[in-house]
């Protein structure tokens, strides 16, 4: 039978086809959706709220049978206005939406934790964060976890060495000057992207990583192991990620009155070469 009695389809929102993260991430989607019958419609929004929108009440309008939305900048607002407005499934990664919905949870207050004990058993004690300055509700786990294992031996994130900064190579990038200004020996930043625009940063301007400063990254994007220095970083699980959403959104569809899922994953320390003894 070649006719279906739901299109079997499936939106997919995230904020950046250019960041590997999300492309392992769509990885898994898809093959979740193979599996499942299920034919995902996948859009970047380019951090773009009303490109969101748009995208968001598009879908909606083509009937997608549920969304997942990966995407930071979507606000509570759409939320309720599009989403629960028309009763459409849907899953938010990075974003909590409450006791009623189904999850997929890192562990992102472990995630920091490992990133900052690998920065302290290298020697450092002068630690700058480079991370954006609307940070979804992850990574503000993510550094809460990071800031919490620091002062566990007495190390304090200053202010100033808060470094706020887009997400994305070019946030890392130009956050380059403002690191060095701190003077701090090692930086953990909050993705991979940032980490290595931050390192091509460092390296005009004449430092060297990880003598002079060591750079920590996270997600473990592919590129991380062709980089100069490769990349030390915490890895996520996200073709799983993909997977396990797509699977607990395709079941929600299927029986819309099962108790809310989560899933829960781990996270590892990849330690390469970014990172070395504090100078
Ligand atoms: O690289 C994309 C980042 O955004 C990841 O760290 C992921 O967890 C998301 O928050």
């Amino acid at each position: 039978n070649l006719i279906m009695k739901s299109a079997q389809t499936i939106g997919v929102l995230v904020p950046n086809l250019g960041n590997p993260f999300f492309s392992m991430f769509i990885r898994g989607v898809q093959s979740a959706s193979r599996e499942r019958r299920f034919i995902p419609l996948i859009f970047g929004a380019d951090h773009d709220e009303d490109l969101e929108s748009y995208y968001l009440q598009e879908l909606i309008k083509r009937a997608v049978d549920g969304l997942i939305i990966a995407s930071a900048s979507i606000t509570a607002e759409a939320i309720d206005n599009i989403l629960k407005k028309n009763g459409i499934p849907y899953l938010l990664i990075d974003q909590n939406g409450g006791p009623s919905m189904d999850r997929v949870r890192i562990d992102e207050d472990h995630g920091g934790r490992l990133a900052a004990e690998h920065l302290l058993s290298l020697g450092h004690r002068k630690i700058a964060v480079v991370m954006p300055e609307h940070a979804t509700e992850n990574l503000r786990i993510r550094l809460a976890g990071f800031k919490d294992r620091l002062a566990q031996d007495g190390v304090a994130l200053s202010d100033d060495c808060v470094i706020l900064s887009p997400m994305s190579k070019l946030g890392g990038y130009q956050a380059s000057a403002k690191v060095l200004a701190t003077s701090a020996t090692a930086v953990f930043a909050i993705n991979d992207e940032t980490a290595m625009g931050l390192i091509r940063g460092l390296h005009e301007a004449g430092k060297r990583v990880p003598e002079d400063v060591s750079v920590m990254g996270y997600d473990d994007i592919d590129f991380d192991e062709y980089i100069v220095p490769k990349l030390s970083t915490v890895h996520q699980p996200v073709v799983t990620m993909g997977r396990q959403a797509t699977m607990l959104l395709i079941n929600r569809i299927q029986n819309s009155r099962q108790a809310p899922q989560a899933v829960e994953l781990p996270v590892d320390l990849k330690q390469r070469e970014s990172t070395g003894p504090a100078s």
